[in-house]
């Protein structure tokens, strides 16, 4: 099994590759995608990288097994980015004060991978910065649903990854492709994937949104072995009581996620 994060002291030592992509997908149109967020995460060893998506302007959504790491010294969140390499003015640069990893998270089998990241101040709400919906618990994406994720991860099998911000569609596919492995959770996971192993998430895409119509289903998870199809996502449906839950811890007030005329 792999992980889709990003694991390396590499990622601003290494030239950059001009060819590559998600795997299969395209460079996405520049700030298309305002609710991405990039994750720094700093550790005592090797810095990681990890997708994101803000869902309320002091919080942000990912992967817990990003985060879930000994010796994590903090984690920084950057919004409005396109070129991850640039220092963009449309970038916002955030501290995260407050990791809340789903208590039955299992970094054996990735069961409920995923995290809420509190924002030590509300990200100023604009054209390049703004939230994305999640999706409510009824609404459960089903196989041959297409959605795009989108990242800065990977772009092939080979160490080539991507300053800017790539996405690729990706379908849904029928619980029976991810069976063949006993940790695959079909309440609260989603299977995804190209039949033609063509598209992917791949690894430091971690953490990403999978977005279908306009909303997001699933978070990028983690894939077996080698293989590049199918790969599993937290389904966000399934935690959708559990992530309202500790938005209200993290503030009583309602938080509109629209821009403020201050
Ligand atoms: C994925 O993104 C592209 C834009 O790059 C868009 O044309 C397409 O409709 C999107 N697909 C879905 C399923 O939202």
């Amino acid at each position: 099994m792999w992980l889709l994060l990003l694991l390396t002291n590499a990622f601003v030592l290494l030239p950059w590759a001009g060819a590559g992509r998600i795997i299969g997908g395209k460079i996405a149109a520049a700030h298309s995608r305002p609710y991405m967020a990039f994750l720094e995460i700093e550790t005592y060893s090797e810095p990681i990288h990890c997708g994101g998506f803000l869902i309320r302007p002091d919080a942000v959504l990912s992967a817990a097994h990003c985060v879930d790491i000994k010796g994590i010294v903090n984690v920084t969140v950057i919004l409005g980015a396109h070129n991850i390499r640039r220092q963009e003015p449309s970038q916002q640069r955030i501290p995260v004060v407050k990791r809340v990893i789903h208590p039955e998270y299992c970094p054996d089998d990735f069961k409920n991978d995923i995290v809420l990241l509190k924002l030590e101040k509300k990200a100023k709400i604009n054209d390049y910065v703004q939230c994305i919906s999640i999706a409510k618990k009824k609404e459960r994406v089903g196989e041959g649903a297409k959605c795009n994720v989108s990242g800065w991860g990977l772009t092939s099998l080979k160490p080539s990854w991507s300053d800017v911000l790539m996405e690729v569609e990706l379908e849904v596919q029928n619980e029976k492709r991810c069976h063949f492995s006993s940790d695959y959770k079909r309440q609260s996971m989603i299977c995804v994937g190209d039949k033609y192993s063509e598209k992917a998430a791949y690894k430091g895409d971690s953490g990403g949104p999978l977005i279908c119509k306009k909303k997001a289903h699933g978070i990028v998870s983690h894939g077996y072995d080698d293989l590049i199809f199918p790969e599993v996502f937290t389904r966000i449906s399934y935690f959708e009581p559990w992530i309202r839950k500790q938005l209200k811890k993290f503030s009583r007030k309602i938080i509109p996620c629209f821009p403020l005329s201050d």
